[in-house]
């Protein structure tokens, strides 16, 4: 076997890796092995790019996977479990920098370097060329637009300020980018003249990465990450096109995919067009609280009396339930309905939380079983059979504005539908709204009972409750 026939081989063990991992990514039970297979995937890429090449100082490679494998441990190390999608914007930018980077090193090596010999296209050809210029505009365009969108996700930059004329602003930041850079690598000898061209197609791309994410609400935030997940994807492809390196370029391309259908995902889940997110139309995150005029409130002491007496409830989780890490407490709770004989289940919204899947992540680390939790399709038909719903730290999930008010921001989006339930829990610390910052008349429904404080206190007690009425 030659030593091409081998790195094809490896190379196929690699895309293999990716493939696998990423379905296995698909299932809570087995999305931890899915993420190693790809790690593995990826650093069997490495080694195969490195091999191929054969040219780069070993002490190098060695000193820049322990530099980066270091950065990414410090980030993910001190990281809480609801600041993953702000991770997830911050790595999209690395990878979108990356290939913006090797196709930069590219252009240096062939058109500066070798000054005097020719345009970029003459010494690296037209697929390359234009695939360089493409992978420059849009890790550049990753890279500012993460940049933003991990700033407003953490809240340091707030607002969604308007751009006036905004699609006729990247159209031109786009269409003067490109053409700068092509100029530079198709009609330009000499390096300095071409070098700057590029910096002009760097400068318009990221400015246009910040138009894009600018005007975007903090609610959609989630969304335009995996939007940008995706381009980042698309800019490793056309850099493998620009090194003619197909590993990168099917690494890239199931990234790009991946994102994308994600990107579809939550926007069908949300009942908005990807449109609709990039215009701006839902900003988020207002203080809209409306007036409320019928909110009954109990204590934790009562509640639990309605429970003792029931029959079956459902925990509907949400973005409070993370914030408070009440996990642990929600399954305490759900154990003493157990022991009582009730029968519980757990409901999750694809959207709750601030990132996919984010609910089965905080219910997993508590090792709530599998077999307790329903997706909303499951169970939304059984609430009206349900003694109790118990709305923890959700709240636009359980919106019934979504059904019932067509000018809402939410109209459209599908909800799970607790106020069907024979009595309705919602444990919140106040009347505040939920990220898309409007009324919930959920809390007014007579049969609703709003049990304030933070989640992890409430559910503690209701817990604390229940087993000592059991003594
Ligand atoms: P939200 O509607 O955001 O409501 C969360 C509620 O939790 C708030 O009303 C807040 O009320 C309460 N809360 C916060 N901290 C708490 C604590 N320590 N203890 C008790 N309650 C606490 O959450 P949701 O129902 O999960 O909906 C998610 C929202 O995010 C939706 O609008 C969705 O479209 C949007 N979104 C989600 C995603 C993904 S992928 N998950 C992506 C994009 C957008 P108080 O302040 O009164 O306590």
């Amino acid at each position: 076997m030659s030593a091409s026939d081998l790195t094809n081989l490896l190379a196929l063990g690699s895309i293999a890796l990716f493939v696998i991992g990423l379905k296995r990514l698909s299932r809570v039970r087995t999305a931890r092995s899915g993420n190693a297979l790809m790690a593995s995937g990826m650093l069997l890429a490495v080694a195969i790019t490195l091999l191929e090449i054969g040219l780069v100082d070993y002490r190098w490679i060695v000193g820049g996977l322990l530099v980066g494998g270091a950065i990414g441990y410090a980030i993910v190390a001190r990281a809480q479990a609801t600041q993953m999608p702000e991770i997830v914007a911050r790595f999209n930018g690395f990878g979108g920098a990356g290939s913006a980077l090797v196709a930069l090193s590219l252009f240096w090596a062939e058109v500066v370097e070798t000054a005097g010999d020719g345009t970029a296209v003459e010494t690296l050809g037209g697929t390359s060329a234009t695939t360089l210029v493409l992978s420059v505009l849009i890790g550049s365009v990753t890279l500012s637009g993460s940049i933003l969108a991990e700033l407003k996700l953490r809240g340091t930059l707030g607002g969604s300020p308007d751009v006036p004329v905004r699609g006729a602003v990247m159209g031109l930041l786009a269409v003067g980018g490109l053409a700068a850079g092509f100029v530079a690598v198709f009609g330009i000898e000499d390096p300095a003249v071409a070098s700057l061209l590029v910096v002009g197609l760097i400068v318009a791309s990221l400015l246009a990465g910040v138009v894009l994410v600018l005007p975007i609400g903090g609610a959609d935030m989630p969304v335009v990450i995996s939007l940008l997940n995706s381009l980042s994807g698309l800019a490793a492809a056309a850099t493998g096109f620009a090194l003619d390196n197909q590993l990168l370029i099917i690494a890239g391309t199931i990234v790009g995919a991946a994102g994308l259908i994600l990107t579809q995902i939550m926007c069908v889940a949300m009942n908005r067009s990807l449109l609709n997110v990039l215009i701006g139309g839902f900003t988020g995150g207002s203080t809209e609280h409306g007036e409320y005029e019928h909110v009954v409130s109990a204590d934790a002491e009562s509640a639990a009396m309605v429970l003792e007496a029931s029959q079956s409830v459902i925990i509907v989780p949400g973005y409070g339930l993370a914030a408070a890490r009440a996990q642990n407490a929600a399954y305490e709770l759900a154990q003493a309905l157990l022991n009582r004989d009730v029968q519980v289940r757990f409901a999750i919204h694809p959207v709750a939380g601030r990132m996919p899947g984010h609910m089965n992540v905080v219910l997993a680390e508590a090792e709530v079983p599998y077999e307790l939790l329903f997706e909303m399709s499951e169970i939304n038909q059984d609430f009206a059979s349900t003694d109790v719903a118990i709305v923890v730290g959700a709240n636009d999930v359980v919106n019934p504005a979504a059904h019932d008010d067509p000018a809402s921001p939410i109209a459209g989006m599908p909800i799970l539908d607790v106020e069907q339930a024979r009595r309705v829990f919602v444990i919140k610390r106040s009347l505040s709204p939920g990220y898309a910052g409007i009324k919930n008349e959920l809390f007014e429904r007579d049969h609703t009972v709003m049990l304030f404080g933070d989640a992890k206190q409430v559910l503690d007690d209701l817990a604390a409750e229940l087993t000592l009425a059991r003594r």
